[in-house]
């Protein structure tokens, strides 16, 4: 039967309080999810209040405040700070989103924060991508063509560049497969919303010569069709893109080309 509660060694325990520095003048609490390797056992929820006065406007600002500050074993990943690189990418407040570009005061309350849903756990908010990564690799993510290379570059009209919008700003942040109900269940053999999106890109681009291939590797009943229009994909994207109709369109060519 299955199993719909926490296994015992994942139920988040509560864990310690750093308490809000004498004379703070705007006290905030972060609930964050915490678990190492080196310790083992169940996860934890630390709660740290801090003073907004003292950190920028973002969620990473005050990430970044508590581990320089409070508690340097915090441990998150981030880069560009910009929305950019796609590393920060966690749950706060109940949603995939990135740290970096989500404003602290849009959380009303306790700002709760957990890694990404449904994946292992490297350290803390640090998920463990590898089978996603994995995944991303087997979709053969480059231009693949056959014929002679020109002169110069291979030219491509404004329309062909076009259908490219909504497609070349996925960050890879993977938000949306892991707010995939179906990729939760299915993720060792559904490819999800970020690497079919990704899929996507190349099959619609105008220089790209290996669509038949593409599709042909997408012929299975798991790795496009477990996608069940759910949209939890497109609703959580932080960049605005809409996964589910890549996905709409690639089962399209599916269709057409039977
Ligand atoms: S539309 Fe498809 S990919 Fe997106 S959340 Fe739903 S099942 Fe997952
Ligand atoms: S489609 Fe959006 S949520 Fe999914 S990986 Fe790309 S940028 Fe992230
Ligand atoms: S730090 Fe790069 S997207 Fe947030």
């Amino acid at each position: 039967m299955a199993e719909l509660t926490l296994p015992a060694n994942s139920k988040v325990r509560p864990g310690k309080k750093h308490a809000a520095p004498a004379g703070a003048k705007k006290p905030k609490k972060f609930a964050i999810y915490r678990w190492s390797p080196d310790e083992g056992g169940n996860p934890r929820l630390d709660e740290y209040e801090i003073d907004l006065a003292a950190c920028g406007p973002m969620v990473l600002d005050a990430l970044i405040h508590i581990k320089n500050d409070v508690d340097s074993t915090l441990t998150f990943r981030r880069s560009c700070r910009e929305g950019i690189c796609g590393s920060c990418a966690m749950n706060i407040d109940g949603a995939n989103t990135l740290a970096c570009t989500k404003p602290i005061e849009d959380v009303k309350g306790d700002v709760k924060i957990y890694p990404l849903p449904h994946m292992g756990v490297g350290k803390d908010l640090v998920p463990d991508l590898t089978q996603i990564y994995a995944q991303y690799a087997s979709i053969e993510p480059w231009m693949k063509t056959e014929s002679a290379p020109p002169s110069r570059e291979r030219p491509q009209s404004s329309e062909e560049r076009d259908k490219l919008d909504g497609l070349y700003e996925c960050i890879l942040c993977f938000c949306c497969s892991t707010s995939c109900p179906s990729y939760w269940w299915n993720g060792d053999r559904y490819l999800g919303p970020a690497v079919l999106l990704q899929a996507y890109r190349w099959i619609a681009d105008s220089r790209d010569e290996a669509t038949g291939e593409r599709l042909d590797a997408l012929e299975d009943p798991f790795r496009l069709y477990r996608c069940h229009t759910i949209m939890n994909c497109t609703q959580t994207c932080p960049k605005g893109l809409n996964p589910a109709k890549a996905i709409a369109e690639v089962k399209k060519l599916m269709v057409e080309r039977r």
